[in-house]
């Protein structure tokens, strides 16, 4: 190797810059085209530095592996007998300098860019809307604040859940979110954000819609349009569920949001009175579609035992129960008696402490078993209002006991 610098012929070395640098931008180009759509101000950002990455990570790849393949022809043994060593090469301070400094550059400017997109994502936005998001197994519940309208029923805010996230094109929002079995990861592909739920811990992710999901313009907002969230974090044998049972839907326009909101609001302050037709419209507010079929909600989780003809089968599960007090049992106590094949990993819910993730009052626990009740072949109900209360107020729990 003729190490002097008037002996060195510049022609290959530019080559080979050219062919990287060129490579590695094309690579930063092409590569962004298999993404799914920029649906948050945040996702542009991400891109950018990502596509900054990919730029030097692909020209990289392209000088090592050209390198690699060059060397391996270029020096392979010609002698197929030949067995020895080839020469021990050691010792070139220009070399060294030169493979530690230029690494050392490019990581500290990725540092300072990618440090800076973080705390441009992480930055408390302007009048930014708090949403909090429970995960468990396996299904997401969000939790809605009306913060100027009280309950007369609870003299606080009005609060709903719901299992999908709705929001607006431009609304800055702010998910404070935690778990309630084991660790889950929410994730939307669309927006660029991924965050990790932790059991007994809050944490908190912001981003910013800016693509309404009505994309064929006809002002409904179908399920096929939103965004699915994704679990990112193994959770158990329905985590791939977990991908399946949420959505985030976002409104063209605030006005869109605020007409849904108030309605949402209104059924809080204003249920109906027929405790089946208030079952129908609470239950699916309640994290139970990632585990059960209830095909009349369109529920499709493969976790938990099949909710289909519940009201027929309740009154045969345990010798001494009737319908009623079957179904209020397996809500407030679900761990007493599991359906054979099933593990006991279903959420007791209880009724003393609406702040628990897992609270249902006495009145929603009523309204949804008169609703399973008539899941019947018959679609008559196979119970009567009056005994579900009683059953109701005597399966008493508290926060106390609600441990798996
Ligand atoms: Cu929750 Cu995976």
């Amino acid at each position: 190797m003729n190490r002097s610098s008037s002996g060195i012929n510049i022609v290959p070395i530019l080559i080979v810059a050219v062919v990287c640098i060129g490579g590695g931008l094309l690579i930063s180009t092409l590569t962004p085209t298999l993404f799914p759509v920029q649906a948050s101000s945040q996702a542009q950002q991400i891109d950018t530095l990502f596509q900054l990455m990919l730029a030097i990570g692909g020209g990289l790849f392209l000088l090592v592996q050209g390198l690699i393949y060059y060397a391996a022809f270029r020096f392979r043994v010609k002698d197929e007998n030949d067995r020895s060593d080839g020469p021990p090469i050691h010792g070139n301070n220009t070399l060294e300098i030169v493979w530690t400094a230029i690494p050392a550059v490019v990581v500290v400017i990725l540092v300072i860019y990618s440090y800076s997109v973080w705390v441009s994502i992480e930055t408390p936005q302007q009048n930014e809307t708090t949403v909090e998001v429970v995960g468990r197994r396996f299904a997401w519940t969000f939790t809605y604040t009306a913060e100027d309208i009280i309950d007369p029923q609870t003299n606080a805010p009005v609060r709903f859940n719901d299992p999908n996230l709705y929001t607006y094109v431009n609304e800055a929002l702010r998910l404070q979110m935690t778990a309630t079995d084991v660790n889950h990861a929410f994730w939307v592909p669309q927006m660029r954000i991924k965050q990790d739920l932790l059991v007994g811990r809050i944490t908190e992710m912001r981003f910013t819609p800016i693509l309404s999901t009505d994309t064929n313009g006809d002002g409904i907002y179908e399920m096929a349009e939103a965004f699915p969230l994704r679990c990112a974090e193994l959770c158990g044998d329905g985590h791939g569920a977990m991908g399946l049972v949420s959505h985030v839907y976002v409104f063209g326009s605030r006005e869109e949001y605020d007409n849904w909101f108030a309605q949402r609001v209104n059924l809080v302050l204003n249920p109906p009175e027929d405790p089946v037709a208030r079952g129908a419209q609470i239950l699916p507010t309640y994290p139970c579609s990632g585990c059960h079929v209830l095909t009349s909600l369109g529920w499709t989780g493969q976790s938990g035992p099949n909710l289909n003809g519940i009201g027929d089968r309740a009154s045969r599960r345990v010798a001494g129960d009737s319908a009623e007090e079957y179904i209020v049992h397996s809500i407030r106590h679900p761990l007493r008696y599991l359906v054979p094949g099933y593990a006991g990993i279903m959420p007791q819910f209880i009724e003393d402490d609406p702040s628990n993730a897992n609270y249902m009052s006495d009145a929603d626990l009523i309204a949804i078993t008169a609703y399973l009740c008539t899941q019947t072949a018959s679609g008559d109900s196979a119970c009567d209002i009056s005994t579900i209360e009683e059953a109701a107020a005597e399966e008493v729990t508290t926060s106390g006991m609600a441990s798996q």
